[in-house]
């Protein structure tokens, strides 16, 4: 099965990603996660995508693509997976089209978009209370999930979490990926989540829209 979870930053595809993966074995491909642990390598083209992101601007289609081509095709994706949950990717019509072409090449295609909606102040209030533990990736938030006191996690914030980078972020997403909405709507796979509700609740649309 092939899922994508489209919608802007901070809606919650990074949340439902890890329970709906466990649920359908799917593997979790974070395009922003794989970016995240380039970055920590301080070489010329590390340090080329940390600027980008820390900016909020998209990386290169060219790049973006290639990782994603290097990662669908690798034997252990074919052989411990059910299919691949896409979050953050496609960000571009090009990289939408570079998708479908990929995946027909390798006798898949996309069954299921999430479409998650949230207005921007909501994402706003949200971002800024993201905090990341560095050492497990597991993400919290000071407001709806706070994380456990008194234990070592390594709390950060990231760099593209600060409001004025959320503001040009929001920018990107509604002139680059919205369009993608309506691409995605001609092939009739767009189902809707309503971002807003309590994490629980928006998972549990999540699955029944895949269960559909
Ligand atoms: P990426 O890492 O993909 O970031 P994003 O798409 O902007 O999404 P986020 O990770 O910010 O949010 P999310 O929707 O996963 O929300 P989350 O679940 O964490 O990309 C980062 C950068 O990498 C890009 O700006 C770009 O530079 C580059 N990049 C990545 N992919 C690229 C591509 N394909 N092409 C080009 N460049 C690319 O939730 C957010 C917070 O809210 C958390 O604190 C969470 O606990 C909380 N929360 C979640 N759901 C709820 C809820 N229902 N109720 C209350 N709180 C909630």
């Amino acid at each position: 099965m092939i899922i994508i979870l489209l919608g802007p930053p901070g809606s919650g595809k990074g949340t439902s990603s890890s329970v709906i993966c466990k649920k359908h074995n799917l593997f979790p491909l974070s395009t922003g996660d794989v970016l995240r642990e380039r970055i920590k390598q301080p070489d010329e083209f590390g340090k080329h995508i940390a600027k980008l992101m820390s900016n909020g601007e998209l990386i290169s289609d060219e790049i973006i693509n290639q990782l994603v081509k290097e990662i669908v095709e690798s034997d252990k994706m074919k052989s411990e997976y059910d299919g691949i949950l896409f979050d953050g990717y496609p960000r571009t019509v090009q990289q939408a089209e570079f998708l479908e072409k990929l995946l027909a090449d390798n006798n898949q295609k996309v069954n299921h978009i999430l479409l998650f909606n949230i207005a921007d102040d909501a994402i706003v209030k949200r971002i800024v209370s993201r905090r990341v533990d560095r050492k497990t990736g597991n993400v919290y938030n000071l407001i709806s999930n706070p994380p456990p006191e008194n234990t070592d996690l390594e709390l950060y914030q990231r760099a593209d979490d600060k409001e004025e980078v959320i503001l040009h972020r929001l920018e990107v997403y509604k002139k680059q990926t919205e369009p993608l909405i309506d691409f995605y709507r001609k092939n009739g796979v767009v189902g809707e989540v309503d971002a807003t509700l309590p994490v629980e609740k928006m998972i549990v649309t999540a699955n029944k829209i895949l269960a559909e």
